[in-house]
């Protein structure tokens, strides 16, 4: 017989997700600020192909319906650093949020990328295509390992090379920033729009 001394999870990645409950009147409220800001500048391109991304950090913005996402956004962050540390208390330390705006309309899609020098990332769902069949509103993440196809035999879920969902109105996700992931191409006339952030940790001075 064996005695179980220890059993270890080595490099696993987390992945969390929330929702926003009642989100409907947030969601409205988002997307005229959406709009107002789209029609006050141009926005930048970063990994967006197709569509719109906002400029400068969107929770600078005094109004209530974004203050409400960088409330939830904060709140998730706490929640995830919790589950993944036991030895520093995350409201010890310093966050500093950035967020913006993606629209994503036909054709738009976010190529594979990750975002380097955050802890955390995430994204809140303020419209998503509303599809049941198809790739459209789709978020994939990719195994940050080496490719490991010689796993798929197992059919364990620790060792799959990607995992891909369509995310809800009114959820919010957080993964780590190293993680590379992207936006399926969206097929629809509906537009995909979401409030993405970046969440840093620093030691307070
Ligand atoms: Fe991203």
């Amino acid at each position: 017989m064996l005695e179980q001394t220890k059993y270890q999870k080595l490099f696993s990645t987390p992945l969390i997700r929330f929702r926003v409950p009642d989100c409907a009147v947030l969601n409205a409220a988002l997307l005229m600020e959406s709009e107002q800001m789209r029609a006050e500048n141009s926005g930048v391109s970063k990994s967006n192909r197709g569509g719109w991304h906002s400029e400068g950090n969107l929770f600078e913005s005094d109004a209530p319906s974004i203050q409400r996402i960088r409330n939830a956004a904060q709140d998730a962050v706490l929640e995830i650093t919790r589950k993944v540390s036991s030895k520093v208390d995350p409201e010890s330390l310093d966050m500093k949020l950035f967020a913006w705006m993606n629209t994503n309309p036909r054709g738009g899609y976010n190529a594979p990328h990750t975002h380097p020098g955050a802890h955390w990332s995430g994204v809140y769902y303020v419209s998503q295509p509303d599809v049941e069949d198809g790739s459209s509103g789709m978020i994939e993440f990719l195994d940050p390992r080496s490719a490991m196809p010689h796993w798929r035999i197992l059919e364990a879920s620790s060792f799959r090379e990607k995992l891909t969902f369509r995310p809800s109105v009114g959820e919010l996700i957080v993964f780590p920033s190293y993680l590379m992931h992207w936006v399926h191409p969206n097929h629809t006339d509906a537009e995909r729009v979401t409030i993405a952030f970046n969440a840093t940790f620093r030691r307070p001075k």
